[in-house]
C-alpha cells in the first residue's frame, strides 16, 4: 500500500457488560502506519466506526507511557502481544505485518470480570 501503510484484520472481544456473554467481531484497520501504537490504531478504527454510526471498541488507557497498566490486553493470545516486557500502549504497529490478522481479548482472569470489551475490572 501507499507509504507503507498496513491492512489488518482485527477479531476484537465485544462484551456488552458483565453478565452477557461476549463474542468476537471482525473489523477492517485500514491504512494503519507502522509507527503508531496498537491504542492509536484502535483509535483509527473507533474513528470511521464512530463515523459509520457503529459502536466503538471500548478499551482502558491512562497514561500511554507504559506505567499505569491500564492497557493491558491480549494480542493473539499473549499477554501485550508479540514483544517481551512492553504494555499494549508501547506496543507499536510495526511489529505486524500488512494482512496480518490480529487477534485482541481483554485481561481475562477469574478476579477480573469483562465490564465491556477489553475493559477489566481491576479494582
Ligand atoms: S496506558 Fe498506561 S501502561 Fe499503557
Amino acid at each position: 500500500m501507499s507509504h507503507g501503510n498496513m491492512n489488518l484484520t482485527l477479531k476484537v472481544w465485544k462484551q456488552k457488560n458483565k453478565n452477557e456473554r461476549g463474542r468476537f467481531e471482525t473489523y477492517q484497520a485500514k491504512g494503519i502506519s507502522p509507527d503508531m501504537s496498537f491504542l492509536e490504531m484502535f483509535d483509527v478504527v473507533n474513528e470511521s466506526l464512530i463515523n459509520e454510526g457503529k459502536e466503538p471498541i471500548a478499551f482502558d488507557h491512562d497514561c500511554r507511557e507504559g506505567i499505569c497498566g491500564m492497557c493491558s490486553m491480549y494480542i493473539n493470545g499473549r499477554p501485550h502481544g508479540p514483544k517481551e516486557g512492553i504494555t499494549t500502549c508501547q506496543l507499536h504497529m510495526r511489529s505486524f505485518k500488512d494482512g496480518d490478522t490480529i487477534v485482541v481479548e481483554p485481561w481475562r482472569s477469574a478476579a477480573f470480570p469483562v465490564i465491556k470489551d477489553l475493559v477489566v475490572d481491576i479494582f
